[in-house]
């Protein structure tokens, strides 16, 4: 007899609780995907579905890549698991020094978990402890920035910046500031890659100086193009503004590059883009191309270095993760940089960016549209939302999107796009053909 635990029960939905789902409401209607190749997800039933998204910003070099498949296998037969605490093992180092060969500047030296949840964490936690071993002990303070994205830990979503994310959790962590957000649709509106006006709002960060005094402040964390909240880049001139305030104060910058990095803009990071060189820098997604799950904290010289003090004997930071490097994740991820590079995947999304610009663009005249941006292959289009029905607006194109066969991320009346960056301007056209449709049909 087959004992009670492992019995077969009926395929229902009920026992997986979703995650940022509206669980009752898709367990009614539910999307399901079954299949993914190249640009496409397929249904269950087979209906082919155009991958607007990259997943959620993660498979940069599209679906079911043979080549990291292979890689993953031949990892496993070798070695399925070693330990990072006190042992190492060879892939981990190797993938080390090929991240810090295409990093710019002297961010060289990685430090890896599993998400951008945990990369975030680990950051926030180096920027402390730099900022202790450099005797500078008052330095606690930390400073997110209104609308910003860093996952769910409780470090990410008290420097976050959205309302959603955090009213739900109490007083989270204790001494941190925001500096205010940078979409201004009054100024900005259909800017077509970085908007012109907004570049004194980084001097925020020299009221909040003043406000705490910069003896309190340990670091300053920014995507350098806010994502999750609908894709906002960032003023011209902003990012390099918010570096000098940050040098002059002996503050840390952080970049969140976890859905910039790896070529998203069409440079290998954000940095590269901006010419911007961040203390510390937060990755994931497409690090491995969302195989297996890897996230990192890229860390310059400096950082690195202070933090090599004390005794040999004593462990220099102690955090980490029982999955740091792991020999999966970094099998995976060395794959991928060879993809990357052999397919020229940065210069390609470089290439096709105002083709994708020039597409996202069209949509202006679209029903109801308020606004729309883009940098490299990513953008956002606001949409006019329902009276008293905030976000509505945005669902309801979000599912007429997926049945008119596109997948699009939704962030309450904000659809954002960022395809994986092998796509074809064919498929491109496809992509805008079926936002107007959808936009339209959802008005
Ligand atoms: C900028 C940024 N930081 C952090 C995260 C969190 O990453 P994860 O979901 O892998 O924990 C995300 C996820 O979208 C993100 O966009």
């Amino acid at each position: 007899m087959t004992p009670a635990s492992t019995a077969p029960v009926a395929n229902n939905l009920d026992a997986f609780f979703m995650p940022f789902t509206a669980n009752r409401q898709f367990k009614k209607n539910p999307r399901l995907l079954a299949r993914a190749k190249g640009v496409h997800y397929w249904t269950p039933e087979g209906r082919r579905i155009i991958d607007g998204t990259a997943g959620l910003w993660c498979v940069n070099a599209g679906h079911g890549r043979e080549e990291i498949k292979a890689a993953i296998a031949r990892q496993l037969d070798e070695m399925d698991y070693a330990p990072s605490f006190q042992m190492g093992h060879p892939k981990s180092f190797e993938l080390a020094a090929r991240h810090a060969a295409l990093l710019p500047g002297d961010l060289n030296h990685a430090f890896y978990c599993n998400s951008g949840s945990e990369a975030v964490d680990s950051a926030l936690k180096i920027a402390l402890a730099w900022q202790r071993a450099r005797g500078q002990g008052t330095r606690t303070r930390l400073i997110g920035r209104e609308r910003g994205y860093h996952g769910v830990g409780f470090g990410g979503i008290s420097v976050g910046g959205m309302v959603n994310n955090r009213k739900q959790w109490g007083v989270m962590l204790p001494g941190v500031d925001h500096l205010p957000h940078t979409h201004n649709p009054a100024r900005n509106a259909f800017s077509r890659g970085l908007p012109q006006h907004g570049a004194e709002l980084a001097d925020e960060l020299e009221r909040l100086v003043a406000l705490h005094d910069a003896s309190t402040i340990a670091a300053v964390i920014v995507e350098p193009c806010a994502g999750s909240t609908g894709f906002l880049p960032p003023p011209q001139g902003y990012l390099q503004r918010l570096r000098e305030i940050c040098d002059r104060h002996g503050i840390l910058l952080i970049f969140d590059e976890v859905i910039t990095g790896f070529g998203r803009l069409g440079t290998a990071f954000a940095a590269d883009f901006f010419g911007v060189i961040p203390d510390l820098m937060t990755v994931a997604k497409g690090i491995s191309n969302a195989t297996v799950p890897m996230g990192g904290v890229f860390v310059r010289k400096h950082v690195y270095d202070g933090l090599m003090s004390g005794p040999e004997n004593v462990i220099e930071l102690f955090h980490g993760y029982t999955y740091s490097a792991h020999p999966l994740a970094c099998a995976a991820a060395s794959a991928v940089l060879d993809i990357y590079r052999d397919e020229g995947l940065f210069e390609r999304a470089r290439e096709l960016s105002s083709y994708w610009e020039d597409g996202l663009h069209s949509l202006k005249d679209a029903p109801g549209v308020t606004d729309i941006r883009n940098l490299g292959l990513a953008g956002g289009i606001d949409l006019d939302g329902r009276k008293g029905a905030p976000g509505a607006r945005g669902y309801d194109t979000f599912v007429k999107a997926f049945e008119l066969g596109l997948m699009v991320r939704q962030s309450t009346d904000t659809i954002a796009m960022s395809p994986p960056l092998v796509i074809e301007r064919g498929q491109i056209d496809e992509i805008i053909d079926i936002a107007r449709k959808a936009i339209a049909q959802a008005a």
